[in-house]
């Protein structure tokens, strides 16, 4: 028996990351066991801040739906699809936003950072306005239970209990309230030490090469502090030493007491780590590869996935119209 219904998504911007994979993917992965999963690629919520340039969205939603099944999405077990194929999340959004508030909206905190950083691109839009209101279909087009996501997205979260509220006042119960399920916190930085995050450039793919991988560990910042090899390292400010916790963490012990014994140097320490994201990484890229040589297996999987979560939908949108006398 299933512990209830999970619903997650991302926006095909393009490729994946080794931080999407250990923060929220592995997080998927384990979902998996013990609750009915639906995966989906937003693509309607790419529109909201790149609806001028859309020349690469098929490509990219391919491209992160090879990247779910590689870190170990089961499309057999999960049900992986594209958002745009199922309609009725466009039809809860219109449903939705005739009850959600224009005030709740405009206070959403990643409403207010978001129209400041992304202050090159006009994002004063109705549909950029609207994103949570779209998520929150999503969620509750499934009537999901929990919902897997870092801690940047609970005002959105916070913001689909309001309206599942809100409905449920209004027309009587329909939608649970959907709960958080934190990812794992990230420890995994970009290679420059920065947050990692495509805009800077300091990611490494999950559809990297070995070589790419050895070229982005190698270009890794360590502690700065550590000039020579003899002088003793400080692994809590050095970026390696948090892939080592991440993808081996027994092994992140030993790093750890070589390191600040100064009986290892940097070099041998990321050339080591390399050697070990390779092998966590080699599984994934044969599931990847599978994909990128069968372009019709991925085509199944988005067609099986539509249906099967269309199903589920059009049952709840069912409910939903009559209970709004639609
Ligand atoms: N807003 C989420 C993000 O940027 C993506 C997303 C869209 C989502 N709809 C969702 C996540 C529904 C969880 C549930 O990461």
């Amino acid at each position: 028996m299933k512990k209830g219904r999970i619903f997650s998504g991302m926006r095909p911007t393009g490729r994946l990351h080794l931080g999407n994979l250990m923060g929220a993917l592995a997080n998927w992965v384990k979902l998996q066991d013990d609750y009915e999963c639906f995966y989906a690629v937003v693509d309607w919520h790419a529109l909201t801040t790149g609806y001028e340039d859309t020349s690469m969205l098929r490509q990219n939603v391919r491209e992160v739906v090879m990247d779910y099944v590689a870190a170990g999405v089961d499309p057999e077990r999960s049900t992986v699809f594209r958002q745009s194929d199922v309609k009725e999340h466009a039809e809860l959004h219109l449903l939705l936003s005739m009850i959600t508030s224009l005030g709740w909206l405009e206070r959403c905190p990643t409403y207010k950072e978001q129209l400041q950083q992304l202050s090159g691109r006009d994002i004063t839009t109705y549909g950029f306005l609207g994103y949570p209101v779209l998520m929150a279909a999503d969620i509750l087009a499934y009537r999901a239970s929990s919902v897997p996501v870092g801690e940047d997205q609970l005002p959105h979260l916070e913001l689909a209990r309001e309206i599942a509220r809100r409905f449920n006042y209004l027309y009587g119960t329909v939608f649970p309230e959907p709960q958080a399920i934190l990812n794992d916190v990230p420890v995994l930085l970009g290679t420059d030490g920065r947050k990692m995050s495509k805009s800077y450039g300091n990611t490494i793919q999950i559809a990297s090469t070995p070589q790419e991988v050895r070229t982005a560990v190698q270009s890794m910042i360590t502690d700065p502090a550590r000039i020579r090899k003899t002088d003793p390292g400080h692994p809590e400010v050095c970026t390696v030493f948090g892939y080592y916790k991440a993808f081996a963490p027994e092994l992140a012990a030993v790093r750890e007491n070589e390191c600040r014994n100064a009986e290892i140097g940097c070099v041998a320490c990321k050339r080591q780590l390399a050697d070990v994201i390779i092998d966590y990484l080699t599984p994934v890229w044969e599931r990847r590869r599978t994909l990128e040589t069968d372009p019709g297996a991925l085509d199944d999987i988005l067609d099986r996935g539509a249906a099967r979560a269309r199903s589920v939908a059009a049952a709840t949108l069912a409910e939903v119209r009559e209970a709004m006398k639609i």
